[in-house]
């Protein structure tokens, strides 16, 4: 499935609309349970970057956004600056199946809402893996925050049938079997876990592996 939204209608409706508040929430939730505070961060398919920016706000992380579209790469140049973090929140056009990083460089890899469209979800995943140095901690999936903030968006959607019926049909498409088996073939022990407020691909590389 290609993703195909206009990159201003993006940022509007996820920087100015009803969206907004699940990124600080996503954000602590993943340094809560992964404990990673420091280090070098890529928030994949970032689209304008808040994820990143929320996590770089509550850490020391440097965050780099990663986005097959030029636009995201510019607006989360933007939104970088916007909230002050533009030191440590940077932006470069790629795309998960061929992530510019060397192996073993990365402390903690985030994506929010984008494995849905990736053209090759097992590779993009393989990279993730690569990347990650020992210790290096995956946050991946689809998700917003509590179920209290998915109702609040649901009830704001309520004019959109459209959306929820994507959303549901995402979720169809890849239930949590599907990454559980895809996590199985590439040998990465992790979970996949679902619940009302969203489903995530959690693993950390083992700090004994090769990097
Ligand atoms: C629904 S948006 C989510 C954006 C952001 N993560 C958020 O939660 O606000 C999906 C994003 O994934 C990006 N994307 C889709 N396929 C990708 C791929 N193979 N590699 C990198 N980015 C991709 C799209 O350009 C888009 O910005």
């Amino acid at each position: 499935m290609s993703y195909t939204m206009n990159a201003a209608e993006f940022n509007e409706k996820i920087m100015k609309g009803h969206f907004r508040k699940i990124y600080p929430v996503i954000a602590a939730q993943i340094v809560e349970r992964t404990g990673v505070t420091s280090g070098r961060c890529i928030d994949l398919g970032g689209g304008p970057g808040m994820l990143g920016v929320c996590l770089a706000k509550i850490t020391s992380l440097d965050v780099t956004v990663v986005d097959l579209m030029p636009e995201c790469v510019e607006l989360a140049r933007e939104n970088s600056a916007e909230a002050g973090v533009a030191d440590r929140v940077d932006a470069v056009q790629g795309v998960a199946e061929e992530l510019p990083f060397e192996n073993g460089v990365i402390d903690l890899v985030v994506s929010r809402g984008s494995i849905f469209f990736w053209q090759d979800q097992e590779r993009g995943l393989a990279e993730v893996w690569r990347v990650l140095r020992p210790g290096g901690w995956a946050w991946i999936g689809g998700g917003f925050g509590t179920a209290e903030l998915l109702h609040e968006i649901e009830a704001a959607k309520a004019d959109d049938p459209e959306w929820n019926r994507k959303r549901k049909e995402r979720m169809t498409q890849n239930p949590p079997e599907h990454f559980r088996a895809m996590l199985q073939r590439l040998g990465i022990d992790g979970v996949v876990e679902h619940q009302e407020a969203g489903m995530w691909i959690i693993f950390q590389k083992p700090k004994e592996a090769q990097a």
